[in-house]
């Protein structure tokens, strides 16, 4: 049995690793939120290994191009000369001194979590995890998916009998692990990425620290709290903030439209309070990995606890209905026009979760899209993000981009996704009708033109 201080000389010893740029970093799961934090890495010289196990990602990686919309091929091939490399080779995380997971965490068919992305992950490192190697989750989940999933995994599956680090036991065999949640806006430019503050919760006080070295040297600033599941919850919290204020808006927007009144307008003079007040959107519905499926990973743990989240279960259920409300407005819309859904014409214009991004994911636009196709439309999309759409985790749309011509043709013309590339003014001039679910016509005045 070794001392404290041969614990904390190995917490030195890797902390000075870290602080020297020798620390291996190897991130498994190279999407959205796994590349670019290999990238931030890689720019402050760290030796980064990213794993996945897409072929099609790591092949186009060795080649040095990039699949992500916002990152060039060029910031790949930077990376790779600061020694990036991708593999779909778990055995060489052996050589990492530290292993950050951002692997996905969707909801099931049932609605409930879906973790079999980290504990498949989990089962692959497991064999090949050394003693003083820090390991952290970054994926969105649960309070307790660290302590309760992850960590058991990891001690009964290594090959060296380790455990994980607990304040007051350290023996030399143990590994270190701690939560610390992703916070990417993606599209968001007004915060650099260094500058977003990062949550850390350590299992113990050692893999906090560390944690927090590893961090620290490419977030300007890191916030420790007290455990995992602090860590978890405060990542939720964050995102069921937004659910149910989102939610709240869409509710006051509905309540709106009836009035007459412009909750667009309503929200700009409300924003102009400079307390109390922040502003959040309606919109056609939520989208994107994060906030329509966050909450529900709480909801789901707080049965275990013989407790309902109410808030997230009426958010939930105002924010699935707008999609719907989007197609009650092109009913009525046509409606007026003496026509119906059934067989009109009907152009989408954005099939991305929201504005310049080049993510799918949960589109309130492929439901729309899959709603007003039920009803008999004849649907065609424009988005410059997606040559085409196929099968997504619900639907199988199988279209193709439709070029933003000859817009008169169609009936109507919806817009779902406000990418700032359109022209808004000429889609208006050149459309018989425009639906506009985003507040995109601002500012333009035109009969043709129904706000919903
Ligand atoms: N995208 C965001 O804006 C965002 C923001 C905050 C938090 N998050 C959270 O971060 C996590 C990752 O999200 P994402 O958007 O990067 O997902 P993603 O789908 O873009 O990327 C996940 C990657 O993990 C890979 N993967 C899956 N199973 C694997 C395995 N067993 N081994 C190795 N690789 C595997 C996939 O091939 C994919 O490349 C999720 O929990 C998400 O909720 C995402």
């Amino acid at each position: 049995m070794t001392t404290y201080s041969a614990a904390d000389a190995v917490i030195d010893q890797l902390k000075k690793k870290i602080q020297q740029r020798e620390a291996r970093v190897g991130i498994i799961g190279l999407g959205y939120v796994g590349l670019p934090l290999a990238l931030l890495y890689s720019e402050k010289k760290f030796k980064v290994t990213g794993f996945d196990i897409d072929s099609r990602k790591i092949d186009t990686l060795a080649k040095g191009g990039s699949y992500i919309y916002r990152i060039a091929p060029e910031e790949i091939q930077a990376a790779q000369t600061s020694g990036f490399s991708a593999t779909a080779d778990y055995s060489r995380l052996t050589e990492m001194d530290a292993i950050i997971i951002c692997v996905p965490t969707p909801l099931d068919e049932y609605h409930e979590p879906d973790l079999s992305f980290i504990t498949s992950t989990t089962h692959s490192i497991a064999p090949h995890l050394r003693a003083g190697q820090l390991v952290v989750l970054e994926s969105t989940t649960y309070p307790g998916t660290t302590e309760e999933v992850m960590i058991p995994i990891l001690e009964k599956e290594n090959k060296a009998g380790l455990k994980a680090a607990r304040d007051g036991v350290f023996t030399g065999k143990e590994f270190f692990a701690a939560f610390s949640p992703e916070r990417e806006d993606p599209g968001n430019t007004t915060v650099a990425r260094p500058d977003i503050p990062k949550v850390v919760g350590g299992l113990d006080t050692q893999a906090s620290e560390l944690a927090r070295a590893l961090y620290g040297s490419i977030f300007n600033r890191t916030v420790p709290v007290s455990s995992p599941a602090a860590a978890e919850m405060t990542k939720l919290l964050e995102n069921i903030y937004r659910c149910v204020n989102i939610a709240l808006v869409n509710e006051l927007k509905l309540l709106c439209l009836r009035m007459g009144i412009d909750i667009w307008e309503v929200i700009e003079a409300a924003s102009t309070k400079p307390f109390g007040f922040h502003p959040f959107y309606p919109g056609p519905g939520l989208g994107g990995h994060c906030i329509p499926v966050d909450p529900f990973y709480l909801s789901w743990k707080a049965k275990e606890w013989d407790f309902r989240t109410r808030f997230i279960e009426l958010a939930g259920e105002i924010n699935t209905n707008m999609p719907y409300h989007v197609l009650a407005s092109v009913s009525s819309a046509l409606n007026t026009r003496k026509k119906s859904v059934n067989g009109a014409k009907v152009l989408v214009l954005g099939v991305a979760y929201k504005r310049d991004i080049d993510d799918l994911r949960e589109s309130p636009s492929l439901t729309i899209i899959e709603l007003l196709r039920e009803k008999g439309a004849q649907v065609a999309y424009n988005d410059p993000f997606f040559p085409s759409v196929g099968r997504g985790r619900h639907y199988d749309l199988n279209m193709t981009n439709t070029p933003l011509e000859n817009l008169a043709q169609y009936d109507a013309v919806l817009i779902v996704t406000d990418h700032t590339s359109y022209d808004y003014a000429a889609i208006v001039e050149q459309s018989q009708l425009v639906i506009d679910s985003r507040n995109a016509t601002k500012g333009i005045a035109s009969s043709k033109i129904v706000r919903c």
